[in-house]
C-alpha cells in the first residue's frame, strides 16, 4: 500500500503529516511547524550537532535510539519512527537524568550547543548500560561547544554511570512499542507542487519506480544529497529514498567475502569490521560523527566518487566488488575502474548499488590511515590503504590506494609494481616513495598543499612497512 501521509510517533501519539514538502528539513519542521525551538541551527550541514534530535526505530521487539542531525534529514524520512526532541526529556517538570547531570557538572555556558549535547548523551544513555571513556567521546564527537569546554560535559556523561536508567521512556516503552508496531511502515509516494518523493519498501518496487522515474535522485542517508538543498539552496525535484528497504539493510559473510547491503548504516559495519579489518573499523570511527554514521551508507560514499571519500581507498585496496542492479539486470563490477572522473562513476541512469562485496584475504595484512586536521568529524587530507600478502619475507601481492591525492580515489600502480616478488629493503621503500610522484599529482586546496599531501603519502607508505616489519618480525634489508 502506498501513502502520501508520513506517520511517526511523537509524545506517545501517532502523528501524521499529509503530503509534506520532500525538501523540507526535519529541523525546519520541528522549529517552524511544531514550534519546538529548543533544537538549534548552527551550520546546516551536519557539522556542529546543535540540531541533534533522537529517532527511535523498531528493531525486532526493541527500540533502537539514534542521534541524527535534523538539519540534513528530510521530513518524510520520519516515516515509521519515534521522534524525540530536547523538550520531551523533561517529565512533569522534572529534568531527565542527562539534563540533571549537565546542570550538576556545569556542562553549559551560553547554552547554544547544550540541547544538541543533551540529545547525543540521551542516545548514549538509552543505548548503553555503562559509559566507558571511549563510548562517551564517540557519542559527542559530532557536537561542538565554543565556550564551556568539553571537560565538564564529559564529567557529566561519566556521572551517568551511577544512574539507575529508569527514565520515563523506559516506563513508557510498551506503549511506544505498540504505537510503532501500529504504524507498520508503508511505501510513501508524495507529489508536492512539482516535487516528488518515493520511499519504496522493496527492491521490486524500487525497480518499478526507477523505470518510470529514471531521472530521480537516489537518497540513502542523505548526508551528501541534503546539502544540495541546505547549502546550494536548490530544490531536488524527484527523490527516491532507499533506507526504507529492509532487504538492503544487511551484512552477511561466507568464507570468501563479506557482503554489505546498500542501506546498511555505516555504524553497523563499523562494529562488524572490527573483527576482520580492525584498521577499516578505526577509519570509520573517525568518519564524520555518530550522527552521520547512524544514517550514512557505504553505497552512498561509493556513489559520490569523492576523491576524499574515506571508504574508497580501503575498498580499492581490498579489491571489492559492487553489485549493481537496475533494468532487471544485475552486474558485478570491480571497484577498480568504477570511478571514471571527478565525482563520476560507471553507474547509469536507472541503476543502483545493491550491495558491496569485500573479499576475505585471510593471509593478507591490511592497513589503513587517515590524516586530517582534526581527529574527529573531519574530512581527510590524505587517506591511504595497503593490502599485501607476504610469504617468506617476500611480498607476493600488494594493492595500494590513496584518497586525497587525485581527482578520484586511485591505486598506486607504479608503486605497487616495484614491491611484487621483492624482499622488503630500505632501497625498495625509497624507490616506492619516489614512484608515488609518478602515480599522483595532488592539488593544493583549503585542506592541504600538494607538497604536504605528497610528503604525507610517502611517510604513510614508510610507516606502513615499518609497522609490518614490527608485526611480522620481517627483516628490512639495508
Ligand atoms: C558532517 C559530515 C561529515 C562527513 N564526514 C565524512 C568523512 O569523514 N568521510 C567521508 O568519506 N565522507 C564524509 N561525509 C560525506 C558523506 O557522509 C558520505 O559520503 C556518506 O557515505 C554518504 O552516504 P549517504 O548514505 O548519506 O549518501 P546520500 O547522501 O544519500 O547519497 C550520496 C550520493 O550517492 C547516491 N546514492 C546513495 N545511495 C545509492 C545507491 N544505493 N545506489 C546508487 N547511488 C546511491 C546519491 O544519489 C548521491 O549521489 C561527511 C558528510 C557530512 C555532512
Ligand atoms: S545545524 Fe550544525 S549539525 Fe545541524
Ligand atoms: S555552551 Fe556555548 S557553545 Fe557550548
Amino acid at each position: 500500500m502506498t501513502s502520501d501521509i508520513v506517520k511517526f510517533v511523537y509524545q506517545n501519539k501517532i502523528c501524521e503529516i499529509k503530503n509534506p514538502d520532500p525538501n523540507e528539513t526535519l529541523l525546519n519542521y520541528v522549529r517552524a511547524k511544531l514550534k519546538k525551538t529548543g533544537t538549534k541551527e548552527g551550520c546546516a550541514e551536519g557539522g556542529c550537532g546543535a540540531c541533534t534530535v533522537v529517532v527511535g526505530e523498531l528493531i525486532k521487539n526493541n527500540i533502537s535510539y539514534k542521534a541524527i542531525n535534523s538539519c540534513i534529514a528530510f521530513v518524510p524520512s520520519l516515516e515509521g519512527k519515534q521522534l524525540i526532541l530536547v523538550e520531551d526529556l523533561t517529565f512533569k517538570g522534572e529534568l531527565h537524568p542527562v539534563q540533571k547531570a549537565m546542570v550538576n557538572y556545569h556542562g553549559s555556558q551560553c547554552g547554544f550547543c547544550t540541547p544538541g549535547f543533551v540529545m547525543s548523551l540521551f542516545a548514549m544513555y538509552k543505548n548503553f548500560y555503562s559509559y566507558k571513556e571511549e563510548t562517551i567521546k564517540d557519542s559527542i564527537q559530532g557536537n561542538l561547544c565554543r565556550c564551556t569546554g568539553y571537560k565538564p560535559i564529559v564529567e557529566a556523561a561519566r556521572s551517568l554511570n551511577s544512574d539507575n536508567k529508569n527514565d520515563f521512556f523506559r516506563k513508557d516503552k510498551t506503549i511506544t512499542l505498540s504505537l510503532l508496531k501500529k504504524i507498520k511502515k508503508r511505501s510513501i509516494k508524495i507529489i508536492h507542487n512539482n516535487k516528488k518523493y518515493f520511499a519504496p519498501k522493496s527492491v521490486n518496487e524500487l525497480n518499478k519506480i526507477l523505470r518510470s522515474e529514471p531521472g530521480s535522485k537516489l537518497i540513502s542517508g542523505g548526508t551528501d544529497v541534503s546539502l544540495i538543498v541546505t547549502k546550494e539552496r536548490k530544490d531536488i525535484n524527484s527523490l527516491i529514498y532507499l533506507n526504507s528497504i529492509a532487504e538492503l539493510d544487511y551484512i552477511k559473510e561466507n568464507n570468501k567475502y563479506i557482503e554489505v547491503g546498500a542501506s546498511t548504516p555505516l555504524i553497523k559495519f563499523e562494529s562488524f569490521a572490527k573483527k576482520y579489518f580492525p584498521d577499516f573499523s578505526q577509519i570509520l570511527k573517525r568518519y564524520g560523527s555518530v550522527q552521520i554514521r547512524n544514517v550514512c551508507t557505504i553505497a552512498g560514499n561509493i556513489a559520490t566518487a569523492s576523491p576524499i571519500g574515506d571508504t574508497l581507498p580501503l575498498l580499492l585496496a581490498l579489491d571489492s566488488k559492487i553489485i549493481v542492479k537496475g533494468k532487471n539486470k544485475t552486474k558485478i563490477l570491480s571497484i577498480n575502474g568504477f570511478f571514471t572522473n571527478y565525482r563520476k562513476t560507471r553507474l547509469k541512469k536507472g541503476q543502483f548499488i545493491h550491495s558491496i562485496r569485500i573479499p576475505f584475504l585471510k593471509k593478507n595484512i591490511f592497513k589503513a590511515y587517515k590524516i586530517s586536521k582534526r581527529i574527529d568529524d573531519d574530512i581527510s587530507s590524505v587517506c591511504a590503504s595497503f593490502n599485501m600478502e607476504i610469504n617468506k619475507n617476500k611480498i607476493k601481492k600488494i594493492r595500494i590506494a590513496y584518497g586525497g591525492m587525485s581527482n578520484i580515489p586511485k591505486r598506486a600502480f607504479n608503486c605497487e609494481k616495484i614491491f611484487v616478488n621483492s624482499f622488503l629493503s630500505e632501497k625498495i621503500i625509497s624507490k616506492a616513495k619516489r614512484l608515488l610522484e609518478k602515480d599522483f599529482k595532488p592539488i593544493t586546496d583549503a585542506r592541504a598543499t600538494k607538497k604536504y599531501r605528497m610528503e604525507v603519502a610517502k611517510n604513510l607508505l614508510e610507516k606502513c612497512f615499518l609497522e609490518v616489519k614490527q608485526k611480522k618480525s620481517i627483516r628490512i634489508n639495508v
